[in-house]
Order: C-alpha cells, then sequence, then structure tokens
C-alpha cells in the first residue's frame, strides 16, 4: 500500500496545477503561511504541513541543539520523512508533481533547502525567506532545473548576510538559478518583499520555466 500524508497539514485546492508547499518557522503551524501563500498565488493549491518536532512546545521541522546548530542526523531524517510527505500528498490530491514551488519561512525555508539539496526531485522552485545553509551534502545534486529565490534581511541577528550569500554559493555550484533579495528588516517578513517575491513568482510562470 502506498504511503497516506502523515503530517498534520492544510491543503486547499487551486484553480492552477501549480502548488505551493508552505512550510512555517519555528513556533508556527500549518495554518500561519495560508495567507502568506495566496497573496503569493492567488490560484495555486497551497499545502501546508505542520512541523513533527516540539521544542518547548513549539513546532518544527527538525532538532536543532542551539540556534542555528542543527542535529543533522534529525535533519536528514524529517528531510526526507516531508519529502515523502509531499510525494503521498500529490498523489492524493492528484497534484501535479512537476509544479510543487515551496514557500518557506526561518526553520520552514531551512528544511526546504534541506529538500532541495538532499530530495531534489521533489520541488521545482522555492522562496525561501530568511534561511542559511542547513546541511553540506557529501554529494552535490544537480539543480539545473531548479529556480530560487531568497529573502534575507540586512539587519537580521539570526543569519548574518554572509551566510545567506554562502548558501547562494552552495545552491549555483549544483547548478541552480538562484535570485538573492536583501530586504531593510531584521528576521521578520516585509510587505516590500513579499510583493518582490510574488512578481518573481509570476514571471517565472510567464518565462515558461517548470514551477
Ligand atoms: C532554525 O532553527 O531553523 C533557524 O535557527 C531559524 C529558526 O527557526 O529560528
Amino acid at each position: 500500500m502506498r504511503p497516506q500524508p502523515d503530517f498534520i497539514h492544510e491543503f486547499a485546492p487551486g484553480a492552477s496545477d501549480r502548488t505551493l508547499l508552505l512550510l512555517h518557522g519555528t513556533g508556527g503551524n500549518e495554518h500561519d503561511l495560508i495567507p502568506l501563500g495566496r497573496e503569493l498565488d492567488p490560484n495555486a493549491a497551497l499545502l501546508s504541513p505542520r512541523g513533527k518536532i516540539l521544542e518547548n512546545g513549539m513546532p518544527r521541522f527538525f532538532r536543532r541543539l542551539a540556534e542555528g546548530v542543527f542535529d543533522l542526523n534529525d535533519l536528514r531524517k524529517r528531510t526526507n520523512e516531508l519529502a515523502d510527505f509531499v510525494a503521498a500528498a500529490v498523489r492524493q490530491y492528484r497534484l501535479a508533481a512537476d509544479r510543487v514551488v515551496a514557500v518557506g519561512y526561518s526553520n520552514g525555508a531551512n528544511i526546504a533547502t534541506s529538500m532541495l539539496l538532499l530530495r531534489p526531485e521533489i520541488l521545482r522552485a522555492a522562496i525561501l525567506f530568511r534561511t542559511m545553509v542547513p546541511l553540506v551534502p557529501d554529494n552535490l545534486p544537480d539543480l539545473s532545473s531548479v529556480r530560487v529565490w531568497i529573502g534575507a534581511g540586512d539587519q537580521d541577528p539570526i543569519i548574518p548576510a554572509s551566510e545567506a550569500q554562502r548558501l547562494v554559493e552552495l545552491l549555483r555550484r549544483a547548478g541552480a538559478h538562484v535570485t538573492i533579495r536583501f530586504a531593510h528588516a531584521t528576521h521578520g517578513l516585509t510587505n516590500a518583499e513579499v510583493k518582490i517575491a510574488r512578481l518573481w513568482l509570476e514571471e517565472l510562470k510567464s518565462s515558461g520555466a517548470p514551477g
């Protein structure tokens, strides 16, 4: 029997064949990013799981030892678990497997990045708000058909600009098409950068790129 989607999640059908995989930050849940997803693409289906790890009662997608210091074994395990969930949800909701775009914030962006690096077949594109290098795989995947937009904050106390740049370099070495924008912001999102990400997503569609 094929596995059923086994994360608590919210699903909203869309009017197009694109699906946004919404991945919340630490302390968030499956409802948090639904308004953001609708703003980024009013026509996309939305698939929004809740992270299974609890840190002092706060949901996350993988364990960490300290802020920015990750439990890499758990990260690998949780990345595969989430990738399997997405594949099962694609079957259950009859979604287009080659039109899944991750939209992650903070911890959610970090697991999306990890999925790009460890399970590259799952995502065609990603919007990553406030992300860092979650891990460096032994072998880089071929991400030459993947497009990534990174939203960093120029005053983010959690993720220094150099860390966001390090990720850009890693993803580009894997062949991904990467755009990075620095908002005049801390770790929280600004309306202005959400608008920029929305335009990028619209252009992705009109350029005919997958996703
Ligand atoms: C993480 O743990 O993924 C990052 O430190 C971001 C956060 O969730 O605070």
